[in-house]
């Protein structure tokens, strides 16, 4: 696992964008090669997409041959509902860069049969070849995607009913009226972003210090689901100081000292400035 610790929440957004880029530019996607590429909402990634689409319209980064598989979204809220994570990602992304509206994919949580909505979203990512970069946010009790506390760690798509403590942190998006919040998900599961071949993880503010600490520094526990990426090959976490808070020194100089230099070299394309 790979921890980068960037000064602040804007560097992690740049930084994110431009990992982004570099992965998809050196994966020379085609049309017989797509490259698949998981994606979040929230507040966390908003700087990475910022970047991503500023990276598109100066000719830097095309999506033409991208497909994306979202995280999540709410059950029973339409579509159109400024909080539902189609318009999110519609408003916040997909509509400001080349993709073609075939290619994303976003779970239907208002579809008739839910489990078959949840099922047909694994076989499509299988489809699709499997997700080559996985990017993901958590919460501050230490969930990725709406896997909650206690989520299996080898769950794969499925309805959760969402936990209190995500209720209340989500009410500020409904009026700050937590009976407006929905209260099931569709989602992927811990399993389903275990298979992508690299996960790379979000974390800002000191609301999450201590999930990063339970992330990283304690045991796989499905208490703090994202602590399951310690058994993927290939994780990659980005934070920026204030997440860092509740780490060990030790922790932090460990990661500081071999990326110091070395994680501007995991983002940077030989064509940036
Ligand atoms: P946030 O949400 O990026 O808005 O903090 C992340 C999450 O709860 O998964």
């Amino acid at each position: 696992m790979k921890l980068v610790i960037l000064d602040s929440a804007d560097s992690v957004g740049l930084w994110a964008a431009k990992y982004v880029k570099k992965r998809i530019n050196d994966f020379q996607p085609g049309p017989n090669k797509y490259f698949v590429l998981g994606l979040p909402t929230g507040s966390t990634p908003l700087g990475m997409y910022k970047n991503l689409i500023k990276f598109h319209e100066e000719g830097k980064l095309s999506f033409e041959y991208v497909k994306t598989f979202n995280m999540d979204e709410y059950v029973g809220l339409p579509r159109s509902h400024p909080e539902s994570y189609h318009y999110f990602m519609w408003h916040n992304f997909f509509k400001h860069i080349n993709i073609k509206p075939d290619n994303v994919h976003i779970l239907d949580g208002n579809a008739e049969n839910l489990v078959e909505e949840c099922n047909k979203f694994e076989d499509l990512i299988k489809e699709a070849g499997g997700v080559e970069l996985f990017i993901g946010g958590i919460g501050p009790d230490g969930h990725i995607a709406f896997n909650e506390p206690g989520s299996s760690l080898v769950s794969r798509t499925r309805i959760k009913t969402l936990a209190q403590d995500t209720l209340e942190a989500n009410a500020r998006f409904f009026d700050n009226d937590i009976s407006k919040v929905p209260t099931k998900a569709l989602t992927v599961g811990v399993g389903t972003v275990m298979d992508a071949k690299e996960v790379m993880i979000l974390i800002t503010g000191t609301h999450k210090a201590f999930a990063l600490y339970k992330a990283i520094e304690e045991g796989v526990n499905h208490m703090w689901t994202v602590s399951a990426f310690q058994q993927h090959p290939n994780t990659l976490m980005v934070c920026d100081e204030d997440a860092t808070l509740e780490l060990r020194v030790k922790t932090v100089k460990y990661f500081k000292g071999i990326l110091g230099n070395l994680h501007n070299k995991l983002a940077e394309d030989e064509a940036d400035d």
